[in-house]
């Protein structure tokens, strides 16, 4: 049976101001944003119905528009409220929320400096990013490269910069695998197409600098719960050399959480103690977070 499609479902949408029917979140097909990727957004989870960093989100997703060049007509305070009252209309309890921004149809051309700015928030039930995730993931070296931050706005999480990752996840599932791990413009290892990378050595994690993509707040958060259990994190840059010196790896996303990886391109990892850590930690905070 195929899979619901996501404008087909019952439940409701927050769009520019107010709750509608799920199926009638639509947009014109001369939105600029369909155009011109002049679009920004958040993926966020919710455990137990409590938005996970929710305000973090929030304030992304306005650094994101800003770094465009639009500013968001609701404050961050009102989109957690709008987020808050969402899951609960929902009735969800553990959901996936997506918030976006972007420039509608009221000009068209690339310049649009007098284009509305549009903002929804929808969510879903959604459980692992990756299917058998605890079995650890395969990932292939993507064919695309991220981009170097004077090519692209590369600390916005701005759709226009999800193109190679889609061309770069579809290459990797052709050939077999779950995802695909990209490079960054120097030849560095970067991240996943919707995730950040660790590694381990000796008991230390080794992850890349993010000088050119996203600076997760999963990649934040496990750093920090790393560190307070006294094991060294070293942010760096990461040459693909090195990748056969490392034991374990893993990813780190809102959606992915904290995802084993078991294979780079050919090479072994052993999803082990470093990574169970991780995830557990995570899951107590995600959970502790929702009992607050
Ligand atoms: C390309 C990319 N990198 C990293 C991340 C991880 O970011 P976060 O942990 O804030 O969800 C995401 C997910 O949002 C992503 O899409």
């Amino acid at each position: 049976m195929a899979a619901q499609a996501f404008h087909d479902r019952d439940g409701w949408v927050w769009m520019d101001g107010s709750f509608i029917p799920h199926r009638d979140a639509k947009v014109h097909v001369l939105t600029h944003a369909l155009h011109y990727a002049s679009c920004v957004f958040e993926g966020e989870r919710a455990y137990g119905g409590v938005v996970f960093k929710s305000h973090e989100h929030s304030q992304r997703l306005h650094q994101s528009a800003r770094i465009l060049g639009f500013e968001l007509p609701y404050s961050a305070e009102e989109l957690d409220r709008v987020k808050r009252e969402l899951v609960a209309k929902q009735g969800f309890s553990d959901c996936y929320l997506r918030a976006l921004a972007w420039r509608g149809s009221e000009q068209m051309g690339v310049a649009t400096a007098r284009s509305d700015v549009h903002v929804a928030v929808s969510a879903w039930e959604w459980g692992d990013y990756f299917a058998d995730k605890m079995k650890g993931i395969r990932l292939m070296i993507a064919p695309w490269r991220r981009p170097a931050p004077d090519c692209a706005p590369t600390n916005s999480k701005a759709a226009g910069l999800y193109m190679i990752c889609t061309l770069s996840k579809h290459a990797a599932a052709d050939a077999g695998f779950d995802d695909a791990m990209m490079f960054d413009w120097r030849g560095q290892v970067a991240e996943a197409t919707g995730a950040n990378i660790f590694f381990v050595r000796d008991g230390v994690l080794h992850t890349p600098t993010p000088d050119c993509f996203l600076n997760g707040l999963t990649r934040q958060t496990v750093i920090a719960q790393a560190r307070q259990r006294g094991v060294e994190v070293i942010e760096r840059a990461i040459f693909p050399n090195e990748l056969a010196t490392f034991s374990e790896a893993f990813l780190t996303g809102s959606a992915a959480e904290i995802t084993p990886i078991r294979e780079i391109a050919g090479l072994a990892f052993k999803p082990g103690a470093m990574c169970e850590q991780a995830m557990s930690d995570y899951a107590a905070l995600t959970r502790r977070k929702n009992a607050a």
